[in-house]
């Protein structure tokens, strides 16, 4: 079978790094391009990070396109280097990047891929969604073009991680988010539903170290930081929760997870910023459910069998 053509669109992040390293490790996927998004960092170091990852890679012919650098609405609250360190990669100061990001924007480039080939890509965001927004509004036929999107954010049935209510990718811009859930495209949601019942133990972390390949030694350099962020703010944890990579698990196993079909709508206002909203309950139609008339169905992942999905993710990175 032929590999399937995607665009992540990504904050790297530590676990964007996984993600990215995971999708260039796996036959099942073509990564065409990366577009950078502010989140675990600001779009520049963003970008810089996509094309450092890609030089470690060892695939410099992949393009990288620099994305919106504030959200739809208001300022960019600010990068998080107590996750992800001050450069974003575990406070491990790599050097700068000798390959160069291209001059198409993120938003140009996602539009142009997309009309270029109509039902082939695949876009997977795991970031802030504001590029995505923008390039459906500049062009609204991408939902009739794009084969899928697959995105790493959100939180349906339980509390969130950025705030009690709400997921971070999905805070840090939930304007874009409720576009992108409102649109007549077919949306995965790969949230803090699922991705926080999968653990990737010290034990597991431990392999990358063993791993003879330069993908596999970025990632055991840079993981132990991540993984003390975890440790120090969730009571008992050990290891670190597998955001960015369950969503490229998805694209390689949909079988990894247990799907439910919900109307999503994002709330922008007060306390709850950034929730996700799925209309649970068959009386959409009501008065009280107005806000999600006539929107589309969203697949929401609701379960995901852990063990498998690490599995395969370091079964791709040996
Ligand atoms: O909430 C997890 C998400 O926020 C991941 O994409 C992680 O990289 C951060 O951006
Ligand atoms: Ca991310």
């Amino acid at each position: 079978m032929p590999s399937r053509k995607i665009i992540i669109d990504t904050d790297p992040g530590v676990d964007d790094a996984m993600a990215i390293f995971f999708a260039l490790r796996s036959p099942e996927l073509d990564v065409i391009g990366l577009t950078t998004i502010f989140g675990n960092v600001e779009t520049e170091l963003a970008t810089t990070n996509a094309l450092r990852l890609l030089e470690i890679a060892e695939r410099i012919d992949i393009p990288v396109a620099h994305g919106a650098e504030r959200p739809l609405v208001g300022p960019f609250k600010g990068s998080v280097p107590f996750v992800h360190g001050d450069d974003g990669q575990g406070n491990v100061h790599l050097p700068l990047p000798t390959n160069q990001r291209i001059h198409t924007t993120a938003v140009q480039f996602i539009i142009d891929q997309i009309m270029a080939a109509p039902g082939e890509i695949t876009l997977v965001p795991i970031g802030p969604l504001t590029n995505i927004a923008q390039a459906l509004r500049r062009e609204p036929r991408i939902a009739t073009h794009v084969k899928e999107v697959v995105l790493m954010g959100g939180n349906a049935f339980c509390p969130g991680n950025a705030s009690p209510a709400a997921e971070a990718n999905i805070l840090n811009d939930p304007e874009a988010a409720d576009t992108v859930f409102g649109a007549p495209w077919p949306v995965t949601m790969v949230g803090l539903d699922v991705t926080h019942k999968v653990n990737m133990t010290p034990e597991h972390l431990a392999r990358y170290s063993q791993i003879n390949n330069p993908m596999a030694q970025h990632i055991a350099r840079i993981v132990p930081f991540y993984r003390q962020y975890f440790e120090t703010d969730f009571s008992g944890m050990r290891g670190i929760y597998v955001h960015d990579s369950s969503a490229i698990a998805y694209l390689i196993d949909p079988t990894l997870f247990r799907v439910e079909r919900w109307p999503l709508r994002v709330e922008t206002r007060g306390i709850s910023r950034g929730k996700t909203w799925p209309a649970v309950s068959n009386r959409e139609t009501s008065a009280h459910f107005v806000p999600w008339h006539n929107r589309p169905l969203v697949n929401v992942c609701v379960e995901v069998d852990s063990a498998r999905l690490t599995a395969l993710e370091l079964s791709r990175m040996a």
